[in-house]
C-alpha cells in the first residue's frame, strides 16, 4: 500500500469543523487524498467521528459522548461553532465517513482515541470489523496512543495496517513495534528526536510527524526521513 505524504488532519480542520463530512469534502475538494479521522463509541456502542469526550467544544450540545446514543445525534449540530455555513453538520457516523471516503477514492489514517474511562478492547471490537471492506482498495492505517485499543485491534486482524501513537517516541518504541507489528509510528513533530526517527527508518517503518502547520520550520526533518505529514492544512505543503 502506498503511504501518503500529506494528511488532513481531523480532515481538512483548517477549513472546516474538525471530524465532519464536511471536513473530509472539503480535503477531497482542496485536493488531499488522506484524512486523518478520530473515532469513539456513543453510549450505545455506535462509532462516530469525534475527538473530544464530550460535545463542548466542537457542538451547540454539552453532552459527554458516553451519555448520546445514535437516534439522538439528529438533534446536535456540529458545525455552527466553525461557522454558519456549516449549521446542522451532524456527528459523522464511522459508517458514513467511509461511504464518503470510498466514493471519494480517498485514504484513511483512523484514530482510536481512548476517552478517559472508556474501554479500548470495545472500541476495537466495534471499529475493525467495520474497516474490512475499506481496507483495499483504499488506503488505511489505524493508529492510537492506547497500547490496548492496539493490542485488541491485532488480535482481531493480524493483517490490518496499523501506526503506533506517541507523543514523543519512547525507548520502548521497538519493543510496542516487536508485538505489534506496525506499519508506521506516529509522534509529535515537536518532541522528535533525531537518532530515534534514524532507528525507525532503519527498521523500515514509516514515520509520520503531528500536527505540522509550519512548512519552513518543518522543512530539515523532511532531511531526516520522515514519511509524511498530518496537518491541519495540507495544502500549506505543496511547495515544500
Ligand atoms: O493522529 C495524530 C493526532 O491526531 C493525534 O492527536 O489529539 O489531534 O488526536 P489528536
Ligand atoms: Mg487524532
Amino acid at each position: 500500500m502506498p503511504l501518503p505524504r500529506l494528511i488532513a488532519h481531523r480532515g481538512l480542520s483548517a477549513h472546516a469543523p474538525e471530524n465532519t463530512l464536511a471536513a473530509v469534502r472539503a480535503a477531497s475538494d482542496a485536493g488531499c487524498d488522506w484524512v486523518e479521522l478520530d473515532v469513539q463509541l456513543l453510549g450505545d456502542g455506535t462509532p462516530v467521528i469525534w475527538h473530544d469526550d464530550n460535545l463542548e467544544r466542537c457542538s451547540n450540545s454539552r453532552a459527554r459522548l458516553v451519555e448520546l446514543e445514535r437516534d439522538e445525534l439528529a438533534m446536535l449540530d456540529a458545525g455552527s461553532w466553525f461557522g454558519a455555513r456549516f449549521a446542522g453538520e451532524p456527528i459523522a457516523l464511522l459508517d458514513d465517513a467511509l461511504a464518503l471516503l470510498a466514493e471519494r477514492g480517498m485514504g484513511l489514517n483512523l484514530e482510536l482515541k481512548v476517552g478517559s474511562g472508556r474501554d479500548p478492547v470495545a472500541l476495537a471490537q466495534a471499529v475493525v470489523p467495520r474497516l474490512k471492506n475499506f481496507l483495499a482498495p483504499h488506503g488505511l492505517l489505524v493508529s492510537s496512543f492506547d497500547r490496548q485499543a492496539l493490542e485488541s485491534a491485532r488480535e482481531l486482524d493480524s493483517e490490518l495496517p496499523l501506526g503506533l501513537l506517541y507523543t514523543s517516541i519512547p525507548r520502548r518504541w521497538a519493543e510496542d513495534a516487536r508485538r505489534l507489528r506496525p506499519l508506521s509510528v506516529h509522534a509529535d513533530w515537536r518532541r522528535f528526536d533525531q537518532e530515534r526517527l534514524i532507528e525507525i527508518r532503519r527498521a523500515d517503518i514509516a514515520v509520520y510527524a503531528y500536527t505540522v502547520n509550519d512548512p519552513e520550520a518543518f522543512k530539515p526533518w523532511w532531511e531526516h526521513g520522515v514519511t509524511g505529514v498530518i496537518s491541519d492544512d495540507p495544502t500549506l505543503f505543496r511547495d515544500s
